[in-house]
């Protein structure tokens, strides 16, 4: 035999070896081939470097040098298969493929409303706004006496409100945040309140039991009606784009007066109508309005010197509006397919 044929018969033996390593499916089969390639019986690599003995005296220094390299090369192949069908052996599962693409690592994401929430603070934070907060089970009178709801109001019935004891109530609104940050701040107040407030509503499309409110608060000398507009128009226009149009609509609060609701055009439609803003071309966002002199006295401050606005928003509502989402408990599914869409 020369050195070139058994070369050649190395580099046969090395090309094929790591494929019937790799087709070994099980520990067993892995035997085989190991006998079959390394084996000190009949190895085909045993075989060959027997014949190292036959090559030219001077040739067989290379021959050793080539020889060992490969089998090298199949031992390591051989263990590094060993390991894996032993693992895979141990967990029951199949041997383990480190040519399979990664797993997409989940980031997680912030739930629409909590991204309102977060947007709204902001804008306001801006203002020079801070945050208030209040308790979620409060006092009947917080809830409703200090803000002016007159003794046999309809929003105080068992039907409406959520009671936990015979004067504590689960808040309906963010609003007894108002008589709390006055009683504890001198003006000036600029507080922002945002938190969960519950209504004895049943659980439909449009109505949740437990939602979200931000409430908005403004006390100093000579705050008008003029403040209470600017800026909540302001806040349209940097939280919709810089283009909202909005419209105050006269409406009631036993806390405010005057109040008013705004509205902004509708994001979907632009003002044409459609389902979202029942064609009306309108969303309602909040309520508003200058605090009821009544208020500031139950907190503590003199109405003549002070004049306050107010505002309370549902950014529940306003995440609906934005993204058309068609049912209000989709909200509270905690699903992760909807959620995931919300990952920035
Ligand atoms: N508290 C009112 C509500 O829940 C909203 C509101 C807040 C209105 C502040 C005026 C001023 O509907």
């Amino acid at each position: 035999m020369t050195l070139s044929e058994f070369l050649a018969s190395l580099d046969a033996l090395a090309a094929e070896a790591p494929a019937r390593i790799e087709a070994a499916a099980d520990l067993d089969a892995w035997t085989e081939v190991r006998n079959a390639l390394v084996g000190r019986q009949s190895g085909r690599l045993t075989d060959l470097l027997a014949n190292l003995i036959q090559l030219p005296k001077e040739d067989r220094r290379e021959g050793g040098i080539r020889a060992n390299t490969v089998k090298v090369a199949i031992e390591e192949a051989l263990e590094a298969r060993r390991l894996a069908l032993a693992a895979a052996a141990a967990t029951g599962g199949p041997a383990l493929d480190p040519t399979m693409p990664a797993r997409e690592r989940w980031r997680g994401a912030v739930h629409p409303v909590s991204l309102v929430i977060d947007e709204v603070v902001e804008i306001f934070r801006e203002l020079g706004f801070t945050i208030a907060l209040g308790p979620e089970a409060e006092h009947a009178w917080y809830n409703f006496g200090a803000l002016n709801f007159p003794p046999d109001h309809p929003a105080m019935d068992l039907h409406d409100t959520l009671y936990v004891g015979d004067e504590q109530v689960l808040r309906t609104h963010t609003s007894p945040v108002q008589v709390r940050t006055l009683q504890q701040y001198p003006p000036p107040v600029r507080v922002l309140a945002p938190g969960n407030v519950y209504r004895s509503d049943p659980f439909d499309p449009s109505h949740a039991p437990m939602f979200s409110q931000i409430e908005g608060l403004v006390v100093d000398e000579g705050v008008s009606f003029a403040d209470l507009k600017a800026t909540l128009s302001h806040f349209a226009r940097r939280f919709f784009g810089p283009t909202t149009k909005t419209r105050f609509r006269p409406s009631y609060f036993p806390f405010t007066e005057p109040s008013a609701e705004m509205d902004v055009q509708c994001g979907v439609c632009r003002g044409a109508g459609c389902g979202v803003c029942k064609q009306s071309g309108w969303v309602e966002i909040l309520g508003s309005g200058m605090v009821h002199p009544a208020v500031l006295e139950a907190a503590g401050l003199d109405s003549e010197k002070y004049t306050g606005w107010a505002f309370g928003m549902g950014p529940a509502r306003t995440a609906i509006s934005r993204h058309g989402i068609p049912d209000i408990r989709i909200l509270y599914d905690s699903d992760v397919r909807f959620l995931d869409q919300f990952a920035r």
